[in-house]
């Protein structure tokens, strides 16, 4: 089993990145897989709502590496979504990434248990973790918890390795998860799907 780690800070290897580690740290000694992926620092085309992904299952913009991701999510069995936090809400160029990784995709990601966390020096955590859950929840993601949200504080790598509590929360995280995965696998075939209706959609409120 694998579980794509995103790595949505423009640093490689920042304070999101290290609470990234954490959880994939936990991960692994539960014999599960990570793999990485990280937006980096070019630029990220927004969504321009054009549609074509509808039927290709692809993004017509191929060069800031959403089509790669795409297929790397489809290849694994959960996710971790990381964000430094920007004036109170996730980075905007990991929304912009994000909203191209699921608008006409999230099919092929339903059932896979997901989960997000917020890094920030100070305030707005719990806001752009709230946000990053509504891709997981619009998308029949099974979301996954820890002991309290998953935040944790500091300016720099260092200052996360001191953050006692940021940490340990994301190491039960990495345990939630690879026990969750276990559980989904072990009831492959014996418990079914839930069934889906069609989809029923009113575009507003009468
Ligand atoms: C544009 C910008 C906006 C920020 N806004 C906030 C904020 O609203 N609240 C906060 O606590 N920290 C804020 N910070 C600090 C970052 O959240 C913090 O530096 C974070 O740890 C960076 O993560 P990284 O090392 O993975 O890039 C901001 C930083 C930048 C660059």
């Amino acid at each position: 089993m694998q579980v794509l780690m995103i790595n949505g800070s423009p640093k490689k290897n920042g304070t999101t990145a290290t609470a990234l580690n954490e959880v994939a740290t936990e991960l692994q000694k539960q014999d599960i897989k990570t793999v990485f992926c990280h937006i980096g620092t070019k630029a990220i085309h927004g969504c321009i709502a054009c549609g074509k992904c509808a039927t290709t299952g692809v993004c017509v913009f191929d060069d800031d590496g959403v089509n790669e991701c795409i297929d790397l999510l489809k290849k694994s069995d959960g996710l971790v979504v990381g964000t430094p936090v920007y004036y109170a809400g996730p980075n905007g160029a990991l929304c912009a990434f994000l909203d191209r990784l699921f608008y006409s995709k999230s099919a092929a990601y339903a059932y896979k248990p997901a989960a997000a966390i917020a890094n920030c020096r100070r305030g707005g955590a719990s806001a752009s973790f709230d946000r990053l859950n509504k891709y997981f929840t619009i998308s029949h993601m099974p979301v996954v918890s820890s002991q309290y949200w998953n935040i944790t504080h500091g300016l720099t790598p260092d200052e996360i390795r001191q953050d006692e509590e940021g940490l340990q929360t994301m190491r039960t995280l990495g345990r939630n998860m690879a026990w969750l995965l276990k559980c989904i696998d072990y009831a492959k075939g014996a418990v079914p799907l839930p069934e889906k209706e069609s989809p029923a959609r009113t575009n507003f409120i009468r």
